[in-house]
């Protein structure tokens, strides 16, 4: 719980704007949402003003409960967007309009949890919880009393499902929870329900009788299964981003990542270095392992358009910048890496949160040598030609890869037999010139979590110097 309380402490940034034209669309939702929720009870003949007093308090706590639940996933997710809100109330919609069609047919089970398994994969547990919550609450049907025993299971079993789907980091195990959850659902149905509802499949001729917990927990398990199947139908519609999409997102045999290994192989390594320094800091400060992991994978793919500009892939050939000879056009080539990158991003279908690692990494940093190269030659020459386009980083994450890709070249260059204090220092002048520049104003790291970053920096240091020891062999001994 205390994860799931720090992860809600997210503090909103810069909040993705929502077109006016989506707003009404959600609006719209909503306002349907609370008519389906609420209309039975205008149909009560006659009609006295106590009737319409109640139809209009369920009116409203429809409207404010799925007000209420945008709010939560704006808050979990600040960079949320209008398409994933339209997604979470047009479940709620599809939830409450099948909800009047099929409740006499089918276990409310199976309506409200595998939605919980899409919306706790692509937008985290609190807005999964909170969805269920409100899906619950409004119950469209009042004639349709539900029982207590079995309001409980599934508010058990749909918490457990966007407990556990936030966190899940493979399609096995969702796989996994769609079998286990029917299980659990169906044994806790025989003990809090009754026995008597038991009747298998050749007694109904495979119908799904209401009220058979074992026909109930069967189509449950049914309709979890689907929905893991359409879940990466989801995923490309909506922009979301599973854990699953992201593990499948790092494999190093994706094509983009390949063409990197083979056309610019200093990159690679470079990239790979950054990745390990990356993950460690995030680990240390409590961040999103698996984004970081991946956004740094791709943060330089841009340098695929021109490898050999990029001095880790010139192998002590001819440096191309000293042919042009020109410091405005080499500040154009880095920023093309950026702008490059993000045009790969956008051809790959890399999900938005992982594009941002590319323009973030660099945020407005100063070509400094380049800019000192023109001053050479122009006093007067604005420093602007030589800042990247930005933004600066607006997450830890992306500010942690900023002072990863930072400290990389530094510490793969630093003498073997340095000190840790030696190696600290220069870390620490690397990340203060980063805070002086205000490149980590949006980031929201605080002076903690930067010591805890350079500490982990140190860390990874020591475990590359540790590996360029030469180890003394002798003949006989190889192996031991
Ligand atoms: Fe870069
Ligand atoms: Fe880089």
């Amino acid at each position: 719980m205390f994860y799931l309380w720090k992860r809600s402490q997210v503090p909103i940034k810069q909040p993705t704007k929502i077109s006016k034209i989506d707003n009404l669309i959600i609006f719209l939702i909503c306002i349907l949402i609370s008519i389906i929720s609420s209309y039975k009870e205008l149909l009560i003949s006659p009609l006295n003003i106590s009737d319409i007093f109640s139809w209009l308090l369920t009116f409203t706590e429809a409207f404010v409960g799925s007000w209420i639940l945008i709010l939560v996933s704006k808050k979990e997710n600040p960079t949320i967007s209008s398409r994933q809100i339209i997604l979470i109330v047009t479940l709620l919609l599809a939830v409450q309009a099948s909800k009047l069609a099929l409740v006499s047919t089918i276990s409310p089970l199976s309506l409200i949890i595998p939605p919980a398994l899409i919306i706790s994969q692509g937008m985290g547990s609190i807005t999964a919880l909170a969805w269920v919550s409100i899906a619950s609450i409004t119950w469209p049907d009042p004639a349709v009393p539900v029982n207590n025993n079995l309001f409980f299971i599934l508010l058990v079993c749909a918490s457990v499902v966007s407990l556990l789907g936030g966190r899940i980091r493979s399609r096995a195990q969702l796989l996994q929870l769609s079998i286990f959850v029917p299980i659990g659902a169906f044994l806790s149905q025989w003990i809090l329900i009754g026995k008597d509802k038991i009747s298998f499949i050749e007694k109904q001729e495979f119908v799904f009788a209401k009220d058979n917990i074992f026909s109930d927990s069967l189509l449950l398990a049914i309709v979890m299964l689907f929905t893991i199947l359409f879940i990466p139908i989801f995923e490309s519609i909506f922009g979301l981003l599973t854990k699953a999409r992201l593990l499948e997102l790092a494999d190093k045999e994706k094509p983009l990542i390949r063409r990197l290994s083979l056309e610019a192989p200093g990159t690679f390594e470079h990239t790979l270095l950054i990745c390990g320094l990356a993950e460690e800091a995030t680990r240390m400060i409590g961040g999103d392992i698996d984004l970081i992991k991946t956004g740094a994978l791709y943060h330089d793919v841009g340098k695929l358009h021109a490898p050999n500009w990029f001095i880790e892939n010139q192998d002590g050939s001819k440096n191309p910048h000293d042919e042009i000879d020109d410091p405005i056009k080499s500040a154009e080539v880095l920023q093309a890496h950026v702008d490059e990158g993000l045009k790969y991003a956008r051809k790959n279908r890399l999900p938005k949160l992982i594009a941002n690692f590319i323009p973030e990494h660099q945020g407005t940093l100063k070509m400094g040598y380049f800019f000192q190269k023109a001053r050479e030659k122009n006093l007067d020459i604005n420093e602007n030609y030589f800042r990247y386009k930005g933004p600066i980083p607006q997450s830890k994450e992306t500010a942690i890869l900023m002072l990863a890709d930072g400290c990389e070249a530094a510490l793969r260059a630093m003498n073997i037999n340095a000190s840790d204090k030696e190696a600290l220092e220069t870390i620490s002048k690397i990340i203060y010139s980063r805070q002086k520049d205000g490149q980590l104003d949006d980031s929201n790291l605080s002076k903690g979590e930067i010591f805890l970053i350079k500490r982990s920096f140190l860390n990874v240091w020591k475990r590359i110097r540790h590996r360029r020891i030469q180890y003394p062999t002798s003949k006989n001994n190889t192996f031991s």
